[in-house]
């Protein structure tokens, strides 16, 4: 991915929708189409203090990579790269 990408998968939820596990279903979902496009995982990145999507992307097998600095673009603040396996 070019370096301003910071991950193949990127997800919200509107806030009166949150807390129903949509966002879980959705990335779910997600991985189903990154298989069928072939790749064999896929990376997100997720702010060390947004427990919310740490707790989505770990409920779909997500495996914590490297904590690291954003480029100077996104202020080099500090982020968490995850990665979940997709098994063909
Ligand atoms: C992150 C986000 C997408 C989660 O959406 P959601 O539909 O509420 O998530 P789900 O209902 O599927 O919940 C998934 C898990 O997060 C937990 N969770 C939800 N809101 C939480 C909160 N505010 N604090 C801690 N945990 C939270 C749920 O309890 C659930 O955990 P569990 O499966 O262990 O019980 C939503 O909060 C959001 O849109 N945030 C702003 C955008 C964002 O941060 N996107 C991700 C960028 S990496």
């Amino acid at each position: 991915m070019p370096p301003n990408v910071l991950g193949h998968i990127g997800f919200s939820v509107a806030p009166w929708k949150r807390g129903n596990g949509y966002a879980r279903q959705a990335l779910n979902l997600m991985l189903g189409e990154a298989r069928l496009q072939g790749l064999s995982y896929v990376e997100l990145t997720v702010d060390p203090e947004n427990i919310a999507s740490q707790r989505v992307i770990a409920a779909c097998d997500g495996v914590l990579i490297e904590r690291f600095r954003k480029t100077a673009a996104y202020g080099f603040a500090e982020s968490l790269r995850l990665r979940i396996e997709l098994d063909h």
